[in-house]
């Protein structure tokens, strides 16, 4: 790269590992450079690949941060999240609908207040960022004010998120209840207002099938087919109580998911979270419309929902990704998500690799929302959302990390021994967003 090409041009030193495919398909589905280099410039990905090939590439005028002794990845996805869930995190009950009804509902009140929204947008955020992750796909409350404030939040940060409006017109209190056609009316105008603004995504967001009336899940389902490049993100399967009571609603459908089959909601850009008690029909149709699930594993265990099915989805091909599912979840960490993923396998009679792992919270997550070449990983022109992880970080992971033996070892002492502490510093778009401490290795 000439000098005058350069720019705002930043190199960054480390080693480095990214995907090009799912490494429980492909041979060949992860590049790694012990001694790696990374060029940005303008927040798009230039080049990576071993730093002794790419120096030469480093021109006087571009800034070189070193980073030797740590790990670049690309930011984690966190492909289902509840912001306005996060000041309920942690909190105590027997199963997914008591839990609902005593601490989810009353919490999402509060965001018919903006200020309120505001204000917990921006930490959800700072959470994430520090956490390494560098996109979600949250869900909003019933609130348009609601989308706005995180909107906003994201905007201010220059954050590639995906968010929306809950739908919901039946079976809540009353104070979160919005009507059929008024919530997908105020879901399009948000359409209007936010998708594509900036990095800025937006995602129709019917709560589950029990939550929406058969007329707000067909307007629903119109929207989506009128904006296929909008995503649309649900719960499915989650907690057997629920699935009888969606069967009880529903007595004609085939399963739960086919409720959301029958109401066109199944295709590319749609995210399924749970995916726990499923049939091998649903996963034949999630893998024949490109719909993709989101395995929630802290939210899953801490709610007692189940277990699940690594080989089963596996058998069908099914897209995957990770997500927290906070506040059912109790971590906003990933590689937190990633030590409970692979225990939940395990007690599936399946080894997940560390980096199958590494692969699901990252190029997993944006091929599940069709965004592979944008983020998740370090394609020429990818969008720079990485993060710097510490080996370092506390004495178990460092002492543990200094005596592995191959790259898998490494990332899996990572996956099972890190959490928000492991995260030296967040990058959004070439921007540093998150540094845990003052980094010394800068030269000008
Ligand atoms: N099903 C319907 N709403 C919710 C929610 O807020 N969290 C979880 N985990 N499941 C749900
Ligand atoms: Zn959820």
């Amino acid at each position: 790269m000439k000098a005058s090409e350069s720019g705002n041009a930043h190199a960054y030193r480390a080693s480095i590992l990214h995907f090009t495919g799912d490494p429980a398909f492909q041979q060949h589905a992860h590049e790694w450079f012990e001694d790696g280099l990374l060029i940005v410039a303008d927040g798009r990905v230039q080049a990576v690949g071993e730093y002794a090939k790419l120096k030469s590439h480093v021109s006087a005028d571009m800034v070189l941060h070193d980073y030797s002794g740590k790990l670049i990845v690309p930011g984690f996805i966190d492909t289902h999240v509840h912001y306005p869930q996060t000041d309920m995190i942690a909190s105590p009950a027997s199963g997914l609908l008591p839990w609902l009804e005593t601490y989810t509902f009353p919490t999402e009140h509060q965001f018919s207040n903006p200020d309120h929204a505001r204000d917990v947008a921006s930490y959800f955020l700072d959470e994430l960022l520090r956490c390494g992750t560098t996109t979600a796909m949250v869900y909003c409350t019933v609130h348009p004010g609601s989308v706005d404030a995180f909107f906003e939040a994201s905007e201010a940060r220059n954050l590639r998120m995906v968010a929306g409006k809950v739908l919901m017109d039946r079976h809540c209190p009353e104070y979160l209840q919005d009507s059929a056609e008024g919530g997908v009316r105020d879901s399009e105008t948000l359409i209007k207002k936010w998708h594509k603004r900036g990095r800025q995504l937006y995602a129709i967001t019917p709560r589950f099938a029990a939550t929406s009336t058969d007329e707000q899940m067909r307007l629903a389902g119109e929207l989506a087919q009128h904006h296929p490049d909008v995503f649309l993100q649900t719960h499915v399967a989650e907690n057997t109580d629920e699935v009888a009571w969606v069967k009880s609603l529903y007595p004609k459908a085939r399963s739960y998911l086919d409720v959301y089959e029958q109401f066109g909601m199944l295709r590319p850009r749609s995210t399924y979270a749970h995916c726990i008690w499923l049939d091998d029909e649903d996963r034949a149709r999630l893998r024949a419309t490109k719909s993709a699930i989101a395995i929630c594993p802290t939210s899953n265990l801490f709610l007692g929902s189940g277990l699940f099915d690594f080989a089963k989805a596996d058998a069908a091909h099914v897209l995957l990704s990770l997500a927290t599912d906070v506040g059912g979840g109790t971590s906003f960490s990933m590689l937190q998500t990633m030590n409970e993923t692979y225990k939940v396998a395990r007690m599936g009679g399946t080894h997940v690799s560390a980096l199958r792992l590494f692969y699901l919270a990252t190029l997993g997550g944006a091929r599940s929302m069709q965004l592979e070449g944008l983020i998740g990983n370090f394609a020429y022109q990818a969008e720079a959302d990485f993060i710097v992880l510490d080996p370092q970080a506390t004495p178990l992971l460092a002492r543990r990390v200094a005596r592995t033996n191959s790259l898998e070892e490494m990332l899996f002492a990572f996956a099972l021994l890190g959490d928000d502490r492991a995260v030296a510093a967040t990058f959004a778009a070439g921007k540093l967003v998150h540094a845990r401490t003052a980094h010394h290795g800068d030269r000008a």
